[in-house]
């Protein structure tokens, strides 16, 4: 069965708690609960992965290449400067869908550029956790099965 990784950066781990009125009230283990649901019904496997550490994301980069057929990506705060996150993803040669939940371009101007979506294949701000189901199915009609 094909499996997609969702991996999401730092401070995702404190969704629920952190700027409410920003992010929401729903926590990361909502947001994996409805991505393993919608990915039953769409007959594909999601690998939701969480990490604070840059070094970290980069590795799962590396081995969604051999594992994975797609990667849902929410860099954070990573978004506005990693080069090495973006380097991982010109790397590989699965698709790779940035995504983040609320309207960056809205926001302070550091969050208006992203390092890493030049080199992902789109990218989905603005809608909540919506972005994330919306980038499933984008990976699945893509895709060549
Ligand atoms: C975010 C936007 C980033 O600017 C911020 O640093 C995050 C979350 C989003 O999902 O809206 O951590 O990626």
């Amino acid at each position: 069965m094909r499996e997609i990784y969702v991996i999401n950066g730092p401070n995702l781990n404190r969704l629920g708690l952190r700027e409410p009125g920003v992010y929401g009230k729903e926590t990361l283990s909502d947001l994996e609960f409805m991505l393993h649901q919608e990915a039953q019904k769409l007959g594909v496997n999601v690998n939701c992965l969480q990490s604070n550490h840059e070094g970290e994301i980069i590795d799962w980069i590396h081995e969604s290449a051999e594992k994975a057929t797609g990667i849902i990506i929410n860099p954070g705060a990573f978004t506005h400067y990693s080069y090495g996150i973006r380097d991982a993803i010109a790397s590989i040669s699965i698709p790779v869908i940035e995504v983040h939940i609320s309207n960056v371009h809205a926001r302070e101007a550091f969050r208006h550029t992203s390092v890493t979506a030049p080199v992902t294949k789109g990218q989905i701000v603005g809608l909540g956790f919506t972005g994330y189901k919306l980038a499933l199915a984008a990976l699945i009609e893509g895709g060549e099965e």
